[in-house]
């Protein structure tokens, strides 16, 4: 296989000039979950309110409910497997030369560390027994979902494949856009469901129909909603805990919407369709938040575009298959934002570094934000200069705000959109 290294030199987005390389020290990193009591102590949390609208708010079936709880089992299971498996998968990958150098240490004892780099390629296994394995266990009679619950996992397990060859191989990224619309195949072949999209209401007199089905073209759709999904998460990255933190707040809030969905509703076809959802979105973040004890600043490992295209395309067929992906893309918002900021970038009216990541000042250990059109830096010329820790949790509560800002607007849009 391959070996890939990554120095402070080929990294550096702030400068062109060649820099010299300091030797990395020898010692291996000490791996250890050091942030599980922070992490579960938020997850508390969550799942406080997430039990109480299961089992109190809203009636939900017996067997729908056992259906999750024996999920949430198992995803539970997968989280405490995750902490077991990433420092021996770390000591793997270090031992194949596979790490990277934290950039915003650059320059501090902390910047010299190999740091463990792709450990996305074990949640997303452990992701992927867990969705297997509860297939044996989901009580629904109907065995029509399988079909593309299992094209779901198809393209999950395709979309890991291809971001691990991206981490070993260091694919152009421009070839990287492209990785998705390959991993979205089994799922755009095998799906076999709704092609129709109800128009909002404000819309009918003008549209002249309640419902359209938009037959081949919501193929596309859903084409493009996978490749945006990934890409999104994968270019609002660079600082320590960013990647999982913003799949595991968007993950909570997909798993609250579908409990208020299904609650709220008395349509059989309507629960299962988000229990479907639940049934992705909880092991997803169960797992996230294992690799979050080992990834949250200071990262002791890297999660590299194995996890950020995993998860990308996780939650993209979980609001394909779900139908929710308006309300998915307000979830969303902040990888929006970046994406429209990143476009002159990407696009190559300007010129676009390997790395679009601040300037670090290992004197005071401040970021500033640099002029790449990134939500990162324009967080720290909006806000000030602040140190990464600080940065990622401004950027996570801007996540949580725009979740909460979307269950508002669904609130207060209720029977006048749609
Ligand atoms: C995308 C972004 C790039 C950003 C990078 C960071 C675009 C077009 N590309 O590139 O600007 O710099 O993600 O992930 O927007 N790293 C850290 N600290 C972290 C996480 C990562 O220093 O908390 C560095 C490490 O050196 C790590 C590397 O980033 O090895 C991973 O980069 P990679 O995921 O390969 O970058 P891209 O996805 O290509
Ligand atoms: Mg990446």
């Amino acid at each position: 296989m391959p070996a890939r290294r990554r120095g402070p030199a080929a990294t550096s987005s702030i400068s062109e000039e060649p820099v010299i390389v300091p030797s990395p020290i020898s010692e291996e990193p000490v791996i250890v979950p050091s942030k599980l009591p922070e992490i579960a102590s938020v997850s508390a949390v969550f799942f406080a309110l997430f039990f109480y609208l299961l089992f109190k708010h809203y009636k939900i079936e017996h067997d729908l409910k056992r259906s999750i709880l024996i999920n949430l089992g198992l995803s539970f299971a997968g989280f405490i497997i995750t902490l077991i498996l990433i420092p021996v998968a770390s000591r793997y990958v270090l031992r194949r030369n596979l790490f990277g150098y934290d950039i915003n240490k650059k320059g501090t004892p902390q910047g010299l560390i190999k740091v463990p780099e792709s450990l996305g390629i074990v949640i997303g296994v452990v992701f992927l027994v867990v969705a297997i394995v509860f297939q044996y266990f989901n009580l629904t009679q109907d065995s029509n979902w399988l079909v593309e619950y299992n094209a779901a996992l198809a393209s999950i397990c395709f979309m890991i494949l291809l971001g691990f060859i991206d981490d070993v191989l260091d694919v152009p990224w421009r070839m990287k856009l492209m990785l998705p619309s390959i991993a979205a195949l089994p799922l755009l072949m095998a799906y076999a469901g709704h092609t129709t999209i109800i128009i909002p209401k404000p819309l009918i007199p003008y549209v002249g129909l309640e419902i359209l089905d938009l037959g081949g073209i919501y193929k596309l759709y859903m084409f493009l909603l996978a490749v945006f999904c990934t890409n999104s998460i994968n270019i609002h990255a660079g600082i320590n805990g960013l990647e999982v933190g913003q799949t595991a707040v968007i993950a909570s809030a997909i798993m609250i919407h579908n409990v208020m969905q299904i609650g709220a509703s008395s349509d059989p076809e309507y629960k299962q369709a988000h229990a479907f959802s639940i049934y992705l979105a909880q092991p997803l973040l169960t797992t996230s938040l294992g690799l979050l004890c080992f990834n949250w600043y200071p990262s002791s490992v890297f999660v590299g575009d194995t996890y950020t295209y995993f998860a990308g395309m996780s939650m993209a067929v979980i609001g394909i298959l779900g139908h929710f992906s308006e309300t998915l893309l307000i979830f969303f918002l902040p990888q929006v934002l970046n994406f429209l900021a990143s476009c002159p970038q990407l696009f190559g009216f300007i010129n676009c570094p390997r790395h679009r990541l601040p300037r670090f000042d290992p004197e005071t250990g401040l970021l500033t934000g640099t002029r790449d059109g990134t939500l990162v830096n324009i967080f720290l010329r909006l806000f000030g200069r602040c140190t990464e820790k600080q940065l990622c949790i401004r950027l996570l509560g801007f996540q949580a705000l725009c979740c909460v800002f979307c269950f508002g607007l669904r609130h207060f849009l209720a029977g006048w959109y749609k």
